[in-house]
């Protein structure tokens, strides 16, 4: 921590704290609809509550999983080529905002922004994380924003003609968790939220050998296991469920058609689980699917890009091409 200057009045600085409530009723809705489907299913964004968040920081950290580390090391290299599409006292707007890690390098390095908006669903952990960052970088104004990004469709200071030109922030292979239609949507939502002519910096991971992949959603240690199962605790805090997550087995396959990882919570044996006054049957080996991450070529990402109608502008790689790092103007593309 720096010291406050002697004789001078020290601020601590903090967030501004903007809570638009995401979860509430939906949480329910969500889980009962997509544990009533033929084939089951949870929704991943509710991965993230307090312990799924540091849950998915411990997974980041793991030998196996290479997509943080690797994307850090691409950001603390291109600052200056970032900082070259950047006008001056930009707004950086980061979607799924996470540990803070990666947007503080972007800030140090691509010095081009005054202010910052972190947007997540997770609101006790975003507020923390927020504090932090806005008291070590106390020249920056930075507003954290509880909400749910997949279904936000407007800022809180929405006027894109007075205010900062903004650059928007999506990194970890999140879009990688969308298919491929589901991300074209979400990339055209992203573009009416920023407005056209906006930046943004999104991350893609890349299609590789399956061992590389299938072992950074299996890790030894088991965390990816864990963070999986997290989902089923939340279940039973929040919705009053009586699950056993013992009795349900993290399980992580390749899916070579369809180009994505798959994670799955695979029913030990044959079970019924009561869930908001109703009863769920498992048969044993049947699974919930919990996610998908897709993975693309960088010519394939930046396809994507366009068909949202945006324009990539350059994409960067890590020298054994395990992942990429886009830059695209919004809504300019063809
Ligand atoms: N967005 C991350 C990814 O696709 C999420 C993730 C990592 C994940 N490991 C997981 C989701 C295991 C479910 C289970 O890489």
């Amino acid at each position: 921590m720096n010291k406050p200057p002697k004789n001078d009045v020290f601020v601590q600085r903090t967030a501004s704290f903007i809570d638009l409530q995401p979860t509430n009723e939906s949480f329910e809705e969500a889980i009962i609809c997509g544990l009533s489907g033929e084939k089951k299913s949870l929704p991943s964004k509710f991965f993230y509550d307090a312990r799924g968040s540091r849950l998915f920081d411990e997974i980041c950290v793991t030998p196996e999983y290479y997509p943080t580390r690797t994307e850090i090391g691409i950001l603390a290299k291109i600052g200056s080529e970032l900082a070259n599409m950047i006008p001056e006292r930009s707004q950086l707007i980061e979607f799924g905002a996470g540990n803070s890690t990666k947007v503080r390098l972007v800030l140090r390095a691509v010095q081009r922004f005054d202010s910052y908006v972190a947007i997540d669903i997770s609101g006790e952990y975003l507020q923390k994380v927020a504090n932090e960052l806005a008291s070590d970088f106390p020249e920056i104004k930075v507003t954290a924003l509880c909400a749910d990004y997949t279904r936000l469709f407007e800022l809180p200071d929405a006027d894109h003609h007075d205010g900062p030109a903004r650059v928007g922030f999506f990194p970890g292979s999140t879009i990688g968790n969308l298919t491929s239609e589901g991300a074209i949507t979400f990339l055209r939502n992203i573009g009416h939220l920023l407005g056209d002519g906006a930046g943004f910096i999104v991350g893609a991971d890349l299609l590789k050998d399956e061992k590389i992949l299938l072992a950074a959603y299996n890790d030894s240690l088991g965390v990816t296991a864990a963070f999986n199962l997290n989902i089923l605790h939340r279940i039973n805090r929040e919705l009053e469920a009586n699950f056993v997550p013992e009795y349900f087995s993290h399980t992580a396959i390749f899916n070579p058609e369809k180009e994505r990882m798959e994670m799955h919570l695979t029913s030990l044996r044959d079970q019924t689980v009561r869930l908001a006054g109703r009863d769920f049957h498992f048969a044993k080996d049947e699974a919930i699917h919990t996610e998908n991450s897709h993975k693309y070529t960088i010519k394939g990402f930046g396809e994507l890009l366009e068909a949202a109608g945006h324009k990539p502008l350059k994409a960067w790689t890590d020298p054994e091409g395990l992942f990429s790092v886009h830059f695209a103007r919004i809504g300019v593309a063809g």
